[in-house]
């Protein structure tokens, strides 16, 4: 790929990941029917529908006339605990969300399943959510913490929960198993992470408790189907506020963005280390804030991130490398989650960043870059991983020569369109 001077344009990111697995998932579990526009259009939340349809779930998914607009998906839930036996195993791919948040509706199932997925999944710790799950009265056996998980449902009961570490999806899976248990079951966090599950549990008709940083849910209530809107992916939308952050004479303007603010500190980071954001909040979906987002440009200055704003931004901390490789420095600590990502977040971006030229060290939970240097251009190897390959190009904007993503094509993870749009924003 080709370095660029500039970036200028409006874009329209894919609908959000995380929210458009929760939808789907709720939507299964509904009685009724329920439609969700805007669905993300990339694997991870193709796997999501997948074995929802291999649960017995039916589901259509009908393409939108606007190819940036992802497609309308329409489920017939089954109601809570009406899923049924699938045929074979649940492969959920490469999706962290998937597998975890799935774990937790079929503990609550009354038959054997076994969700898997690609190699990188298989070795993510899965202990996370499988203590709690038989905690409750699931039985699960594990490949030794890892996938796959043959899940025996049960009959299950509430628990009071407390992570050891900060997780959107742990907090979810015990959630969902919670809504099918006896009793209430509550997760106290270390740390508030995203919350798209309770709202969306809220949407559909659930009551959710929320006090700090813990949630509680009692089991045995019902959903409702509904129509939904998914906002668009803030966590897309981060590599074109990065890349107008850091090329001199950038304006991008992001519409229809989620702004769930569990998930903007990245915009935050942004201010700090010098670009100019103008956020104008529109009316919620669903309980999820939405709006548009414009950056641009300042001159770029050296950031920190610790412990306390990564649950916020974990997703982002690959393109915030990126963005100092074009002016200021970035230290992050706090950050050793990013190890257990769809790669390890913190060896494979500081070889690919170093690959390109950058000044890029590895930190026990973190990592520094500072911009000494223009990069060269080179080869950067994005181990798989989607977040990776997009930060990767961001970085590679500002090269001096040409540069080549190897393994360019896990964009199509979360967002299938990515080069196409860096093609017609790039100057
Ligand atoms: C996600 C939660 C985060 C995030 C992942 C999506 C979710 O993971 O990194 O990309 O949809 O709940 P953890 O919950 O494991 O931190």
């Amino acid at each position: 790929m080709a370095p660029a001077r500039l970036i200028r344009g409006r874009v329209r990111v894919p609908g959000d990941k995380s929210v458009s697995h929760r939808y789907a998932i709720l939507a299964a579990l509904a009685a009724g029917r329920s439609s969700i526009a805007g669905f993300a259009p990339g694997a991870d939340c193709r796997a999501t529908l997948a074995c929802l349809a291999q649960l017995g779930v039916e589901i259509a998914v009908k393409p939108r006339a606007e190819a940036d607009q992802g497609p309308e998906v329409e489920v017939l839930g089954r109601g809570v605990r009406g899923l049924q036996p699938p045929a074979g195993c649940l492969d959920a791919q490469n999706s962290g969300t998937t597998l975890r948040l799935l774990a937790g509706v079929l503990a609550a199932h009354r038959f054997e399943s076994i969700l898997t997925g690609d190699a990188s999944l298989r070795r993510r710790p899965m202990c996370r959510v499988v203590a709690p799950l038989e905690q409750m009265g699931a039985r699960i056996t594990s490949d030794e913490g890892r996938a796959p998980l043959t899940i025996a449902g049960a009959d299950l009961h509430g628990i009071s929960h407390v992570p050891e570490v900060p997780s959107a999806q742990v907090k979810s899976a015990v959630l969902l198993a919670g809504l099918q248990a006896a009793g209430t079951t509550s997760v106290a966090e270390p740390a508030r992470t995203r919350d798209h599950t309770e709202i969306a549990l809220a949407a559909f008709g659930a009551e959710v408790q929320v006090s700090g940083t813990t949630v509680s849910i009692a089991g045995g209530q019902r959903l409702r189907g509904r129509r939904l809107r998914v906002p668009g992916d803030i966590s897309s939308a981060a590599f074109w506020a990065a890349a107008a952050a850091a090329l001199p004479g950038s304006v991008v303007e992001l519409v229809d963005v989620g702004l769930n603010p569990t998930r903007t500190a990245f915009l935050d980071v942004l201010r700090r280390a010098g670009a100019t954001v103008a956020i104008e909040l529109g009316p919620a979906d669903a309980g999820e804030p939405w709006g548009q987002v414009q950056v641009s440009h300042g001159e770029l200055r050296p950031v920190t991130v610790g412990a306390d704003e990564v649950p916020a931004l974990i997703d982002e901390l690959p393109v915030l490398a990126a963005l100092a490789t074009h002016g200021g420095e970035i230290r992050v600590t706090g950050a050793s989650e990013l190890r257990v990502k769809e790669s390890d977040r913190i060896t494979a971006l500081v070889a690919g960043l170093r690959a390109l030229g950058a000044d890029a060290e590895e930190l026990p939970d973190g990592f520094h870059v500072r911009a000494t240097r223009r990069l060269s251009g080179g080869t950067a190897d994005a181990a798989g991983d989607h977040r990776l390959a997009m930060a990767f190009a961001i970085a590679a904007l500002g090269a001096a020569n040409p540069s080549i993503i190897a393994g360019a094509r896990s964009v199509e993870i979360s967002y299938p369109q990515f080069f196409d749009v860096l093609r017609s924003v790039a100057r």
